[in-house]
């Protein structure tokens, strides 16, 4: 079954091709096209959501094209269309929607809305069939969530109760001067500083945080928090009182290292400790910041030394594309899920 995904959540306009074998349930990709906005938002230090939506209206077409020349096929080939429903921005989320509704028609085919976040954590399912059970772990600007994963259900076991982390790289870049996306630019300059430079303090949620406290009682067991850290950074560099520069602060690479250092020390012990409470062995990393090279050395090692196997997403299906889109929209066809034409976006999709 050749089904294609299309992905409009926010500054990527994406469509792929995926050759899914409904009986084993595996999935390969002929083609995945990418158009980024990313190089129009730059100079504003965040999205801009009327510049995504804009972007996916004009690249659509001409995506959509592309993924199909690059496998030689053609649209009358194709058996399902999976798109993104949601969450995201509203004006991107409506370009994907509509195509995918305009083309399910006219070439009579079934249609499937996807929620981005789940797609993110089967992105790392195309070489290798998935785990009958594990925990996700789904890290993005946008979101912060540990999952435990059945089948094709996805339950919520916790996630930031304010900043997503990949929103505290940015905001901690911002503070720095460091440009945008936060992300990788931090990741790159923690590098060449001294984790220990700066102490930061562990978010308390609830005042039970951590490892060892119990699993029942302690609801907040498993949320994160990051808006603190960010303002700590903030402190670093400024005086909180004149708002202006302090001429003692600690370098960039220095406070980037030990930033770098604090937030995934949270994210790896929390994930471990979800591990350990639904007895699983395998733990699935998906979204922009699963590329985090500190994130992805410290889990892989940590988790080997408790028998568990850590699975990242190659760097290309890191960030938003199509091809997770289809390998979600496929997993959903495959246990009967069909959606309509009154289908919408939206944009505070849930994990249900
Ligand atoms: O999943 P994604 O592409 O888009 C959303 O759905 O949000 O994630 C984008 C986020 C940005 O916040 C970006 O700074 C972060 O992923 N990111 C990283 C790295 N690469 C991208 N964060 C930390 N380290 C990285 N190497
Ligand atoms: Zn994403």
């Amino acid at each position: 079954m050749l089904i294609l995904g299309i992905e409009t959540s926010c500054d990527e306009t994406s469509c792929a091709v995926v050759k899914a074998e409904p009986r084993s349930g595996t999935a390969k990709i002929l083609s995945n096209i990418v158009s980024s906005s990313l190089f129009r938002h730059k100079k504003f230090g965040g999205v801009v959501p009327e510049i995504a939506s804009r972007h996916c209206m004009e690249q659509i077409q001409c995506v959509f094209e592309e993924a199909l020349t690059e496998t030689k096929i053609r649209a009358a080939d194709l058996g399902l269309i999976a798109v993104t429903r949601g969450p995201g921005l509203i004006g991107s989320l409506f370009v994907g929607v509509s195509f995918a509704k305009a083309l399910a028609y006219e070439l009579g085919i079934p249609l499937v809305g996807v929620n981005h976040m789940e797609a993110h954590l089967v992105a790392n399912f195309f070489d290798k069939p998935a785990p009958d059970k594990f925990i996700g772990l789904l890290v993005s600007g946008g979101h912060t969530m540990l999952t435990y994963c059945k089948g094709a259900r996805i339950h919520i076991l916790g996630e930031t109760i304010d900043d997503a982390v990949g929103e505290a790289y940015d905001k901690v870049a911002k503070i720095l001067g460091l440009g945008y996306p936060g992300g990788p630019i931090i990741d790159k300059l923690a590098g060449k500083g001294d984790p220990g430079a700066v102490r930061f303090t562990c978010p308390k949620l609830d005042g039970r945080f951590g490892r060892g406290s119990g699993a029942g009682n302690d609801a907040r067991r498993f949320d994160f928090s990051f808006s603190g850290i960010k303002t700590a950074v903030l402190y670093l560099v400024k005086d909180p009182k004149t708002g202006l520069p302090k001429p003692d602060a600690p370098s960039k690479q220095d406070i980037a290292a030990s930033f770098q250092h604090a937030v995934i020390d949270w994210l790896v012990e929390k994930t471990l400790d979800a591990a350990d409470f639904k007895s699983v062995s395998d733990i699935v990393v998906g979204g922009g910041v699963s590329a985090n090279s500190h994130l992805r050395n410290k889990l892989t090692r940590e988790a080997k030394a408790k028998g568990c196997e850590v699975w990242f997403p190659p760097f290309s299906l890191s960030t938003d594309n199509g091809a997770m889109i289809a390998r979600r929209g496929f997993e959903l066809y495959r246990n009967g899920k069909r959606s309509t034409f009154k289908m919408t976006g939206d944009p505070a999709l849930q994990i249900h």
